[in-house]
């Protein structure tokens, strides 16, 4: 339960629900649920390239929701604030554009809900898991603090874990820590030491930049998990970045659009 905002105002019923990775088979039976006590969806308009991940929430509804009686529900798209150029930011800067893009996002969405039947709950399908690289739940607490709110988070099936199944591995050694991140952090933060590392975020495949100094890590690396069109590459990171890079080119041109995430391991 979030902090009441506005004392007497109606408390508004939030569901953040993880989706999973992007097929309708990692709906966990909780969300399945949630999803259909859901009256109005909204869902971040972040223009056309960003299409086919509406979509694919649209189709998770119309599977999971369309035909079961008495079940009704509706799409808001609402259109995200523009974000800043994070590639050119600082660590700081980087951060403080996130915390401005958050309140601002906060203010649309508490607007919207503002303006619902109070009785409407409102969702939020968020993809993979949103405990991991996911703004929602931050932007949810956010919401909390213009309006009295209920909270109720759904977990789901994380990339991460989408490419581990994928590729039939288990990401650590024995007993051994898995190290989540991101490839802006990637090069700064490697060393030998971090055994495992799930590399998320990573627009550029920065782990070339460790071919030198460790070209024996093994590299399993998934696109579109989940999805019709996945696709996975494994070996010695020397050995295939050439090609994960020319495969990832060819995939972004025929596609227009890109996810991927990989796990680097000492071999
Ligand atoms: C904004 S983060 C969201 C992560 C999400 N909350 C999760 O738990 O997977 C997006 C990143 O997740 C990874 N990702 C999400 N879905 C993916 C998929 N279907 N295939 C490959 N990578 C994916 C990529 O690294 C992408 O850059």
């Amino acid at each position: 339960m979030n902090p009441v905002a506005a004392e007497g105002a109606p408390v508004r019923e939030i569901k953040v629900i993880g989706v999973g990775a992007g097929s309708p088979g990692h709906l966990t039976q909780e969300a399945i649920a949630a999803l259909r006590a859901v009256d109005v969806f909204l869902v971040a308009d972040k223009g056309s390239v960003k299409d086919e991940l509406v979509a694919v929430r649209r189709a998770i509804c119309e599977e999971f929701i369309d035909g079961i009686e008495g079940e009704d529900y509706r799409f808001l798209t609402v259109p995200d604030p523009v974000r800043g150029p994070d590639a050119e930011r600082n660590d700081t800067a980087y951060a403080s554009g996130v915390a401005d893009w958050h309140a601002a996002r906060a203010d649309r969405y508490a607007e919207v809900i503002a303006a619902l039947p109070t009785h409407d709950v409102v969702g939020f399908l968020v993809w993979g898991d949103p405990a991991f690289y996911d703004s929602t739940i931050r932007v949810v607490d956010a919401i909390g603090e213009r309006l009295p709110i209920s909270t109720h988070v759904v977990p789901g099936i994380s990339a991460f874990q989408v490419l581990a199944a994928a590729h039939g591995i288990v990401m650590h050694a024995v007993g051994q820590p898995v190290h989540i991140t991101t490839g802006r952090r990637l090069m700064a933060e490697w060393s030998p030491d971090l055994g495992a590392v799930v590399v998320m975020l990573d627009g550029h495949l920065a782990c070339q930049g460790l071919v030198e100094r460790a070209p024996d890590l093994t590299i399993h690396w998934g696109a579109y998990l989940g999805l019709p069109q996945q696709t996975l590459r494994s070996g010695q990171l020397a050995d295939v970045i050439n090609e994960i890079v020319a495969v990832r080119a060819e995939l972004r041109a025929e596609h227009g659009w890109l996810m991927d995430v990989y796990l680097l391991s000492p071999t």
